[in-house]
């Protein structure tokens, strides 16, 4: 495979083109971003561990079912991906208040939300990716409703099979982003990626954050949590 030209430079992340139409080359950075990318920073080792994080997560819901974009590993932050057309839509899942639900509603912080929240918001930097309503999201052609449902199920199995390995790893799943994009076949598919960047993680035992809050509270390296991720999921599958 030969990597092709730079097509999105993102947050963290990088992505190109390559020789075979249907293939993105995705390459993990050290970039740390917080408020929308006006705070950044560059940490080493955080390509690595989220690109292999990502790996194994998006390899697990592969085997469990859930399609996705995910196609493989070619360096240690180098991922290969099928080429999606992202939707502009950041579907977000709270299992626990954390975050902006709790500075947003004054929640009570790690309030058990029954049912999960789904949330969606517009992805734009520029306006700080504002929640919208399914309406919204309608009225606007920004997603239709087939879209906004499937996205929803997909949220839903995703959550559920992840809160449940985290849970064997001694980890709880307070809440988490996805993004969805349609294939060259206009199949929308779950895309993205699936690392401590992108989802609130707690140690069942210590209570600390194994999860990018580390680095938005300024608390510290937020490589320690995400490598005890990874070490703790590395075993696990080699358990399983
Ligand atoms: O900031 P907020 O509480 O809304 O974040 C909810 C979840 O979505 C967190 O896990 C956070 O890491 C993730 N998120 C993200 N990218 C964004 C906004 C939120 O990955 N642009």
């Amino acid at each position: 495979m030969e990597k092709g030209s730079l097509l999105y430079t993102g947050k963290a992340k990088n992505v190109y083109g390559t020789n075979e139409p249907d293939v993105l080359w995705v390459e993990y950075t050290n970039q740390a971003t917080a408020l929308n990318g006006k705070r950044k920073e560059q940490i080493a080792n955080k390509g690595q561990l989220n690109s292999a994080i990502s790996d194994l997560l998006f390899k697990y819901l592969t085997s469990q079912g859930v399609t996705n974009h995910y196609l493989k590993q070619i360096s240690t932050t180098v991922q290969l991906v099928q080429r999606v057309t992202i939707l502009p839509i950041e579907v977000v899942v709270r299992n626990y208040a954390a975050g902006h639900f709790v500075t947003k509603y004054n929640a009570p912080s790690m309030q058990h939300l029954v049912p999960s929240v789904h949330e969606f918001y517009f992805k734009d930097d520029a306006l700080d990716d504002p929640f919208m309503n399914d309406e919204q999201i309608i009225a606007l052609a920004i997603a239709t409703q087939t879209e906004l449902k499937l996205m929803r199920q997909q949220a839903d199995m995703v959550n559920i099979l992840l809160s449940n390995l985290f849970k064997e790893i001694g980890i709880t799943l307070v809440d988490f982003k996805l993004e969805f994009g349609y294939t060259t076949e206009h199949q929308l598919i779950l895309a993205d990626e699936l690392s401590p960047d992108n989802m609130r993680l707690i140690d069942d035992v210590t209570g600390n954050s194994l999860d990018k809050d580390v680095f938005r509270n300024n608390l510290g390296d937020v490589t320690v949590g995400y490598q005890i991720v990874l070490t703790r999921l590395q075993k696990l599958f080699t358990k399983l």
